[in-house]
Protein backbone atom coordinates (compact mmCIF):
# COMPACT_ATOMS: atom_id res chain seq x y z
CA UNK A 1 0.00 0.00 0.00
CA UNK A 2 1.60 3.60 -0.75
CA UNK A 3 1.29 6.27 1.53
CA UNK A 4 -0.13 8.82 -0.88
CA UNK A 5 -3.77 8.46 -0.04
CA UNK A 6 -3.82 12.61 1.10
CA UNK A 7 -3.15 12.75 -3.22
CA UNK A 8 -6.63 12.39 -4.43
CA UNK A 9 -9.24 13.50 -2.18
CA UNK A 10 -12.02 11.24 -1.27
CA UNK A 11 -10.33 8.45 -3.46
CA UNK A 12 -8.57 5.50 -1.03
CA UNK A 13 -5.74 4.03 -1.54
CA UNK A 14 -6.33 0.72 -0.15
CA UNK A 15 -9.09 -1.12 -3.16
CA UNK A 16 -12.30 -0.16 -1.64
CA UNK A 17 -15.45 -1.89 -3.08
CA UNK A 18 -16.88 1.13 -4.85
CA UNK A 19 -15.21 4.30 -5.80
CA UNK A 20 -16.74 7.22 -7.89
CA UNK A 21 -14.57 10.39 -9.76
CA UNK A 22 -16.34 13.46 -11.40
CA UNK A 23 -19.43 12.16 -11.60
CA UNK A 24 -21.88 14.29 -12.91
CA UNK A 25 -25.69 13.56 -13.66
CA UNK A 26 -27.59 16.50 -15.52
CA UNK A 27 -31.02 16.23 -17.00
CA UNK A 28 -31.93 18.33 -19.35
CA UNK A 29 -35.02 19.78 -18.64
CA UNK A 30 -38.12 20.00 -20.63
CA UNK A 31 -39.21 23.45 -21.08
CA UNK A 32 -42.94 24.48 -22.73
CA UNK A 33 -42.48 24.87 -26.43
CA UNK A 34 -43.58 28.62 -26.59
CA UNK A 35 -40.66 28.96 -23.47
CA UNK A 36 -38.12 27.12 -25.41
CA UNK A 37 -38.69 29.37 -28.31
CA UNK A 38 -37.35 31.98 -26.28
CA UNK A 39 -35.13 30.42 -23.75
CA UNK A 40 -32.09 28.13 -24.19
CA UNK A 41 -32.92 24.17 -22.72
CA UNK A 42 -32.12 24.55 -19.36
CA UNK A 43 -29.76 22.24 -17.31
CA UNK A 44 -30.31 20.30 -14.09
CA UNK A 45 -26.24 19.90 -12.83
CA UNK A 46 -28.83 17.01 -9.80
CA UNK A 47 -25.02 15.51 -9.34
CA UNK A 48 -22.00 17.67 -10.21
CA UNK A 49 -18.81 16.48 -9.81
CA UNK A 50 -18.58 13.86 -6.99
CA UNK A 51 -15.98 11.70 -5.91
CA UNK A 52 -15.88 9.18 -3.37
CA UNK A 53 -14.74 5.92 -2.49
CA UNK A 54 -16.52 3.23 -0.16
CA UNK A 55 -14.79 0.39 2.01
CA UNK A 56 -15.82 -2.71 2.17
CA UNK A 57 -18.33 -3.73 4.79
CA UNK A 58 -18.52 0.01 5.60
CA UNK A 59 -21.80 2.05 5.76
CA UNK A 60 -21.78 5.08 4.41
CA UNK A 61 -24.77 7.72 4.28
CA UNK A 62 -25.15 10.64 2.41
CA UNK A 63 -27.15 13.25 4.32
CA UNK A 64 -28.91 16.88 2.89
CA UNK A 65 -32.20 18.52 2.03
CA UNK A 66 -34.62 17.03 -0.03
CA UNK A 67 -33.67 18.50 -4.43
CA UNK A 68 -30.01 18.01 -3.46
CA UNK A 69 -29.34 15.47 -5.33
CA UNK A 70 -29.07 11.81 -3.40
CA UNK A 71 -31.63 9.89 -5.04
CA UNK A 72 -29.54 10.59 -8.52
CA UNK A 73 -26.32 9.84 -6.95
CA UNK A 74 -27.30 6.39 -5.45
CA UNK A 75 -29.07 5.52 -9.01
CA UNK A 76 -25.86 7.01 -10.87
CA UNK A 77 -23.38 4.81 -8.80
CA UNK A 78 -24.98 1.76 -9.85
CA UNK A 79 -25.80 3.01 -13.62
CA UNK A 80 -29.27 2.76 -13.15
CA UNK A 81 -29.22 6.10 -14.93
CA UNK A 82 -26.55 6.68 -16.87
CA UNK A 83 -24.08 9.21 -15.50
CA UNK A 84 -23.42 12.51 -18.21
CA UNK A 85 -19.37 11.99 -17.01
CA UNK A 86 -17.41 11.05 -14.30
CA UNK A 87 -15.96 7.15 -13.58
CA UNK A 88 -17.64 3.99 -11.44
CA UNK A 89 -15.23 1.55 -9.98
CA UNK A 90 -17.04 -1.26 -8.73
CA UNK A 91 -14.32 -3.77 -7.05
CA UNK A 92 -11.51 -2.10 -9.65
CA UNK A 93 -13.48 -2.56 -12.47
CA UNK A 94 -14.39 0.46 -14.68
CA UNK A 95 -18.30 -0.08 -15.08
CA UNK A 96 -18.94 2.30 -17.83
CA UNK A 97 -16.34 -0.10 -19.84
CA UNK A 98 -19.14 -2.77 -19.28
CA UNK A 99 -21.59 -3.59 -22.29
CA UNK A 100 -25.17 -3.96 -21.23
CA UNK A 101 -24.77 -7.88 -20.59
CA UNK A 102 -21.83 -7.42 -18.92
CA UNK A 103 -23.91 -4.69 -16.59
CA UNK A 104 -26.53 -7.18 -16.14
CA UNK A 105 -24.46 -9.38 -15.26
CA UNK A 106 -23.33 -7.28 -12.32
CA UNK A 107 -26.35 -6.30 -10.85
CA UNK A 108 -26.37 -9.47 -9.28
CA UNK A 109 -23.83 -7.95 -6.89
CA UNK A 110 -25.07 -4.59 -6.78
CA UNK A 111 -28.31 -3.96 -5.25
CA UNK A 112 -30.73 -0.60 -5.12
CA UNK A 113 -33.58 -0.48 -2.81
CA UNK A 114 -36.21 2.00 -3.35
CA UNK A 115 -37.79 4.03 -0.79
CA UNK A 116 -41.34 3.45 -1.41
CA UNK A 117 -42.22 0.26 -0.66
CA UNK A 118 -45.70 0.67 -2.08
CA UNK A 119 -44.73 1.66 -5.29
CA UNK A 120 -41.34 -0.75 -6.05
CA UNK A 121 -43.70 -3.93 -5.00
CA UNK A 122 -45.91 -4.96 -7.85
CA UNK A 123 -49.45 -5.58 -5.59
CA UNK A 124 -50.61 -8.65 -7.46
CA UNK A 125 -47.56 -11.10 -6.97
CA UNK A 126 -47.20 -13.07 -3.46
CA UNK A 127 -44.29 -12.42 -1.26
CA UNK A 128 -42.48 -15.98 -2.74
CA UNK A 129 -43.47 -14.57 -6.43
CA UNK A 130 -41.76 -11.29 -5.32
CA UNK A 131 -38.60 -12.75 -4.10
CA UNK A 132 -38.16 -14.94 -7.60
CA UNK A 133 -38.50 -12.51 -9.74
CA UNK A 134 -35.17 -10.92 -9.57
CA UNK A 135 -33.74 -14.85 -9.78
CA UNK A 136 -35.33 -15.71 -13.12
CA UNK A 137 -33.77 -12.42 -14.53
CA UNK A 138 -30.70 -13.54 -13.22
CA UNK A 139 -31.35 -17.29 -14.54
CA UNK A 140 -31.14 -18.78 -10.89
CA UNK A 141 -34.13 -21.21 -12.16
CA UNK A 142 -32.99 -23.91 -9.86
CA UNK A 143 -36.64 -24.61 -7.43
CA UNK A 144 -34.04 -25.80 -5.12
CA UNK A 145 -32.19 -23.16 -5.23
CA UNK A 146 -34.66 -20.38 -5.51
CA UNK A 147 -36.52 -22.07 -2.54
CA UNK A 148 -33.08 -21.92 -0.66
CA UNK A 149 -32.35 -18.41 -1.49
CA UNK A 150 -35.70 -17.16 -0.23
CA UNK A 151 -35.75 -18.66 2.41
CA UNK A 152 -32.25 -17.61 4.10
CA UNK A 153 -33.62 -13.89 2.79
CA UNK A 154 -36.55 -14.12 4.87
CA UNK A 155 -35.08 -15.31 7.57
CA UNK A 156 -32.35 -12.62 7.51
CA UNK A 157 -34.76 -9.71 7.55
CA UNK A 158 -36.59 -11.31 10.32
CA UNK A 159 -40.01 -12.22 8.53
CA UNK A 160 -40.60 -15.35 10.72
CA UNK A 161 -41.94 -18.07 10.42
CA UNK A 162 -40.97 -17.86 6.89
CA UNK A 163 -44.09 -19.85 5.66
CA UNK A 164 -46.33 -17.14 7.13
CA UNK A 165 -45.26 -14.65 4.44
CA UNK A 166 -44.31 -16.10 1.61
CA UNK A 167 -48.35 -16.36 0.30
CA UNK A 168 -49.26 -12.95 1.44
CA UNK A 169 -49.42 -10.27 -1.21
CA UNK A 170 -48.43 -6.47 -0.47
CA UNK A 171 -51.13 -4.89 0.86
CA UNK A 172 -51.58 -7.74 3.65
CA UNK A 173 -48.12 -6.73 5.36
CA UNK A 174 -47.34 -3.39 7.61
CA UNK A 175 -44.85 -0.59 5.97
CA UNK A 176 -42.52 -2.17 8.32
CA UNK A 177 -43.33 -5.75 6.90
CA UNK A 178 -43.06 -4.06 3.41
CA UNK A 179 -39.47 -2.31 3.78
CA UNK A 180 -38.12 -5.99 5.12
CA UNK A 181 -39.53 -7.48 1.78
CA UNK A 182 -37.71 -4.80 -0.33
CA UNK A 183 -34.33 -5.60 1.72
CA UNK A 184 -34.85 -9.70 1.19
CA UNK A 185 -35.59 -8.81 -2.72
CA UNK A 186 -32.26 -7.63 -2.97
CA UNK A 187 -30.83 -10.08 -0.89
CA UNK A 188 -31.65 -13.41 -2.99
CA UNK A 189 -29.13 -12.51 -5.59
CA UNK A 190 -26.69 -12.55 -2.88
CA UNK A 191 -25.48 -8.80 -3.41
CA UNK A 192 -22.28 -6.82 -2.00
CA UNK A 193 -23.17 -3.78 -2.20
CA UNK A 194 -26.47 -2.08 -1.54
CA UNK A 195 -27.71 0.97 -2.34
CA UNK A 196 -30.55 2.34 0.26
CA UNK A 197 -32.66 5.04 -0.67
CA UNK A 198 -34.89 6.50 2.10
CA UNK A 199 -35.23 2.98 3.98
CA UNK A 200 -36.78 4.65 7.22
CA UNK A 201 -38.44 7.42 5.97
CA UNK A 202 -41.86 5.95 5.16
CA UNK A 203 -41.94 4.20 8.92
CA UNK A 204 -43.50 5.38 12.15
CA UNK A 205 -39.92 5.92 14.92
CA UNK A 206 -40.08 2.32 16.38
CA UNK A 207 -40.00 0.30 12.97
CA UNK A 208 -37.97 3.08 11.79
CA UNK A 209 -35.11 1.57 14.69
CA UNK A 210 -35.73 -1.67 13.47
CA UNK A 211 -35.26 -1.07 10.03
CA UNK A 212 -31.52 0.52 10.87
CA UNK A 213 -30.58 -2.11 13.07
CA UNK A 214 -31.24 -4.36 10.17
CA UNK A 215 -29.25 -2.67 7.91
CA UNK A 216 -26.37 -3.21 10.40
CA UNK A 217 -26.76 -6.87 11.10
CA UNK A 218 -26.60 -7.47 7.23
CA UNK A 219 -23.39 -5.46 7.14
CA UNK A 220 -21.98 -7.65 9.85
CA UNK A 221 -23.38 -11.04 9.06
CA UNK A 222 -23.40 -10.96 5.05
CA UNK A 223 -20.58 -8.42 4.98
CA UNK A 224 -22.55 -6.16 2.48
CA UNK A 225 -21.61 -2.38 1.92
CA UNK A 226 -24.32 -0.14 1.92
CA UNK A 227 -24.67 3.20 0.40
CA UNK A 228 -27.43 5.13 2.61
CA UNK A 229 -29.56 7.79 0.98
CA UNK A 230 -31.21 9.86 3.86
CA UNK A 231 -32.61 13.49 4.80
CA UNK A 232 -32.29 12.24 8.31
CA UNK A 233 -28.87 13.17 10.03
CA UNK A 234 -29.85 11.40 13.45
CA UNK A 235 -30.61 8.03 11.46
CA UNK A 236 -27.25 8.25 9.40
CA UNK A 237 -25.01 8.61 12.47
CA UNK A 238 -27.01 5.71 14.63
CA UNK A 239 -26.12 3.52 11.39
CA UNK A 240 -22.90 4.84 9.42
CA UNK A 241 -19.14 4.71 9.57
CA UNK A 242 -18.90 8.24 7.82
CA UNK A 243 -21.44 10.40 6.28
CA UNK A 244 -21.16 12.74 3.35
CA UNK A 245 -22.93 15.97 3.54
CA UNK A 246 -24.55 17.02 0.08
CA UNK A 247 -25.66 20.39 -1.22
CA UNK A 248 -26.99 21.12 -4.75
CA UNK A 249 -25.14 18.31 -6.52
CA UNK A 250 -21.92 17.83 -4.63
CA UNK A 251 -20.38 16.43 -1.25
CA UNK A 252 -19.97 19.42 0.78
CA UNK A 253 -18.20 17.95 3.61
CA UNK A 254 -17.19 14.19 4.03
CA UNK A 255 -15.76 12.96 7.57
CA UNK A 256 -16.48 9.58 10.56
CA UNK A 257 -20.48 9.89 11.39
CA UNK A 258 -19.73 11.42 14.97
CA UNK A 259 -17.30 13.61 13.31
CA UNK A 260 -19.23 15.25 11.18
CA UNK A 261 -22.64 15.66 13.91
CA UNK A 262 -20.08 16.43 16.77
CA UNK A 263 -18.11 18.74 15.01
CA UNK A 264 -19.70 19.58 11.46
CA UNK A 265 -17.19 22.52 9.56
CA UNK A 266 -19.52 23.69 6.48
CA UNK A 267 -21.52 26.13 7.53
CA UNK A 268 -24.36 23.72 5.47
CA UNK A 269 -23.40 20.80 8.29
CA UNK A 270 -23.62 23.16 10.69
CA UNK A 271 -27.48 24.39 9.72
CA UNK A 272 -28.17 21.00 8.97
CA UNK A 273 -26.93 19.10 12.88
CA UNK A 274 -28.74 22.42 14.32
CA UNK A 275 -32.09 21.64 13.25
CA UNK A 276 -32.53 18.18 14.56
CA UNK A 277 -34.84 18.72 16.82
CA UNK A 278 -34.15 15.24 19.43
CA UNK A 279 -31.16 14.33 21.03
CA UNK A 280 -32.89 10.82 20.14
CA UNK A 281 -30.27 10.36 17.59
CA UNK A 282 -33.05 7.67 15.39
CA UNK A 283 -35.81 10.75 15.07
CA UNK A 284 -35.89 12.47 11.95
CA UNK A 285 -34.65 15.89 11.02
CA UNK A 286 -36.89 18.78 11.41
CA UNK A 287 -36.62 21.69 9.22
CA UNK A 288 -33.01 23.41 8.63
CA UNK A 289 -32.06 26.58 10.31
CA UNK A 290 -31.29 28.10 7.10
CA UNK A 291 -34.58 29.10 5.76
CA UNK A 292 -36.19 28.33 2.43
CA UNK A 293 -35.99 25.23 0.20
CA UNK A 294 -33.19 23.84 -1.94
CA UNK A 295 -33.01 25.99 -4.94
CA UNK A 296 -32.84 23.85 -8.30
CA UNK A 297 -29.70 23.00 -9.27
CA UNK A 298 -30.11 25.03 -12.62
CA UNK A 299 -28.64 28.58 -12.78
CA UNK A 300 -26.09 28.36 -10.19
CA UNK A 301 -24.79 30.61 -8.42
CA UNK A 302 -20.95 31.53 -9.45
CA UNK A 303 -18.64 31.41 -6.57
CA UNK A 304 -19.72 28.66 -3.85
CA UNK A 305 -23.13 27.35 -4.49
CA UNK A 306 -23.87 27.45 -0.93
CA UNK A 307 -23.52 31.53 -0.43
CA UNK A 308 -26.84 32.71 -1.18
CA UNK A 309 -28.40 31.02 1.90
CA UNK A 310 -24.82 30.92 3.99
CA UNK A 311 -24.61 32.92 7.22
CA UNK A 312 -21.04 32.76 7.24
CA UNK A 313 -20.53 33.89 3.17
CA UNK A 314 -18.13 36.64 2.17
CA UNK A 315 -17.41 39.05 -1.27
CA UNK A 316 -14.63 36.05 -1.90
CA UNK A 317 -17.32 33.27 -1.73
CA UNK A 318 -19.44 34.91 -4.11
CA UNK A 319 -16.70 35.43 -6.41
CA UNK A 320 -14.89 31.87 -6.41
CA UNK A 321 -15.11 27.96 -6.06
CA UNK A 322 -14.56 26.55 -2.62
CA UNK A 323 -11.73 23.57 -3.36
CA UNK A 324 -12.44 20.60 -1.76
CA UNK A 325 -9.40 20.36 0.78
CA UNK A 326 -8.43 18.66 4.39
CA UNK A 327 -9.61 20.15 7.25
CA UNK A 328 -8.51 19.62 10.52
CA UNK A 329 -11.03 18.23 13.22
CA UNK A 330 -11.65 17.34 16.87
CA UNK A 331 -11.74 13.46 16.48
CA UNK A 332 -9.02 13.80 13.38
CA UNK A 333 -11.36 11.45 11.27
CA UNK A 334 -9.87 12.63 7.92
CA UNK A 335 -12.27 15.46 7.36
CA UNK A 336 -13.06 17.33 4.03
CA UNK A 337 -14.40 19.57 3.01
CA UNK A 338 -15.28 22.86 0.45
CA UNK A 339 -15.36 25.98 1.82
CA UNK A 340 -13.15 29.56 1.88
CA UNK A 341 -13.84 30.18 5.57
CA UNK A 342 -12.31 26.64 6.82
CA UNK A 343 -9.14 26.75 7.37
CA UNK A 344 -6.86 24.09 5.56
CA UNK A 345 -5.42 21.29 7.64
CA UNK A 346 -1.09 22.82 7.72
CA UNK A 347 1.02 20.23 5.87
CA UNK A 348 3.37 18.15 8.19
CA UNK A 349 6.95 19.37 7.21
CA UNK A 350 8.67 17.15 5.06
N1 LIG B 1 -35.83 12.75 -14.12
C1 LIG B 1 -35.56 14.02 -13.81
N2 LIG B 1 -35.65 15.01 -14.74
C2 LIG B 1 -35.36 16.29 -14.43
N3 LIG B 1 -34.95 16.71 -13.22
C3 LIG B 1 -34.84 15.77 -12.25
C4 LIG B 1 -35.14 14.39 -12.49
N4 LIG B 1 -34.94 13.69 -11.33
C5 LIG B 1 -34.52 14.60 -10.41
N5 LIG B 1 -34.46 15.85 -10.97
C6 LIG B 1 -34.02 17.09 -10.28
O1 LIG B 1 -32.70 16.86 -9.83
C7 LIG B 1 -32.52 17.44 -8.54
C8 LIG B 1 -32.10 16.36 -7.55
O2 LIG B 1 -33.17 15.46 -7.34
P1 LIG B 1 -33.04 14.14 -6.45
O3 LIG B 1 -31.86 13.39 -6.90
O4 LIG B 1 -34.35 13.45 -6.47
O5 LIG B 1 -32.77 14.76 -5.01
P2 LIG B 1 -33.01 14.14 -3.53
O6 LIG B 1 -33.05 12.66 -3.65
O7 LIG B 1 -31.86 14.65 -2.72
O8 LIG B 1 -34.31 14.69 -3.04
C9 LIG B 1 -33.82 18.12 -8.20
O9 LIG B 1 -33.71 19.49 -8.56
C10 LIG B 1 -34.84 17.42 -9.06
O10 LIG B 1 -35.92 18.25 -9.36
MG1 LIG C 1 -34.51 11.34 -2.99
Amino acid sequence: MSSESAVTPGWASEEPILEVRNLEKHYVKSTGWLESFFADEKRVRAVDGVSLSIDRGEIFSVVGESGCGKTTLGKTLLRVIEPTEGEIRFKGTDLSSLSSTEMQEMREHVQIVYQDPFEALNPKRTVNGLLRQPMEIHDITSRDEQRERIYRALEDVNLLPVEDYLDRYPEELSGGQLQRVLFARALVLDPEFIVADEPSSMLDASVRARVLDLIDELRNERDISFFIITHDIGAARYLSDRIGVMYLGRIVEMGSADGIVEDPKHPYSKALIESIPSPDPREPLGSSGIGSEVPEPVDLPIGCRFHPRCPAATEHCRRADPEWRSVPSETDDGRMTECHEVEPKQQPPE
